[in-house]
């Protein structure tokens, strides 16, 4: 009988406990936080977004996150999909994003891509995919994540979202004033992380003697941004001669 979606969730994010393929107890770092994940859920059931990617997909707690929305959606009829890169869910984390989905029995609606997502996401673009709703939570430097921006936005449809994870890090904002001054995306409102955790957070960075990291936490109000993509738009050959 699978599980309460919901339930696996607050097991994955609050209680930061999941299992491996063979059911062996794992501890759950780095997740998106409950709110984040409802965020997720409501843009998914709220738009009728029923193609769904991310990059990052770790112990799951996003992946249930978007198949559990999914799956809401297959529920009123008509077909849904979630694809997942990742190169390490094995290696790593022991398969336990694929555990939580069978868990819950959202497994049939995910495909993981194994793999690093500069060579991952261009399998999907020759496969002629494109995607509502795209996450962006996979290798967090400037260079990698600019590349997941790069091809995410070529596989999002005008219309779609894109959310991306861990805005505190100058690396990614770096990544997406790219996005911004080069590509048509809006600002939609995303989840504000309160005062008082952007201090703890910020306080955490300090005592690990990372001072930009410490000022980028208690200044990211919304740690998770969302875009809305206005276009498939790309600057020509000479845009940067003519600015
Ligand atoms: C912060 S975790 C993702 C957390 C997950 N989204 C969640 O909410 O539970 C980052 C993930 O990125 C993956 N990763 C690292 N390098 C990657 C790459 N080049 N392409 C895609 N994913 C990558 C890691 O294996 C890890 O699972």
């Amino acid at each position: 009988m699978p599980k309460d979606p919901q339930l696996i969730l607050e097991r994955l994010i609050r209680d930061r406990e999941t299992f491996d393929t063979n059911g062996k107890r794992l501890q759950v770092t780095g997740a998106i936080s409950l709110l984040e994940a409802r965020h997720i859920q409501d843009l998914i059931l709220e738009n009728d977004f029923r193609t769904c990617l991310e990059t990052g997909v770790a112990y799951g707690a996003s992946t249930v996150a978007i198949c559990s929305a999914l799956a809401a959606l297959e529920d009123r009829g008509g077909t849904v999909k979630h694809y997942g890169v990742d190169p390490c869910q094995f290696q790593i984390y022991g398969g336990a994003a694929m555990a939580a989905l069978q868990e819950c029995g959202l497994d049939h609606m995910f495909e993981l891509y194994e793999g690093q997502a500069h060579l991952m996401l261009p399998k999907l673009i020759e496969r002629g995919v494109t995607v509502d709703f795209a996450f962006i939570d996979g290798m967090h430097t400037f260079d990698y994540t600019l590349i997941d921006l790069f091809f995410c936005d070529k596989l999002l449809r005008p219309g779609g979202i894109m959310c991306v994870h861990d805005m505190n890090l100058p690396s990614k904002k770096k990544a997406l004033r790219y996005l911004m001054k080069y590509r048509k995306y809006v600002r939609l409102e995303s989840v504000k992380k309160p005062l008082s955790e952007r201090v703890g957070s910020a306080l955490k960075e300090a005592l690990k003697f990372a001072p930009r990291k410490s000022l980028s936490c208690l200044t990211t109000i919304e740690p998770m941004m969302t875009l809305k993509k206005v276009s498939s738009f790309e600057p020509g050959w000479d845009f940067y001669a003519r600015i």
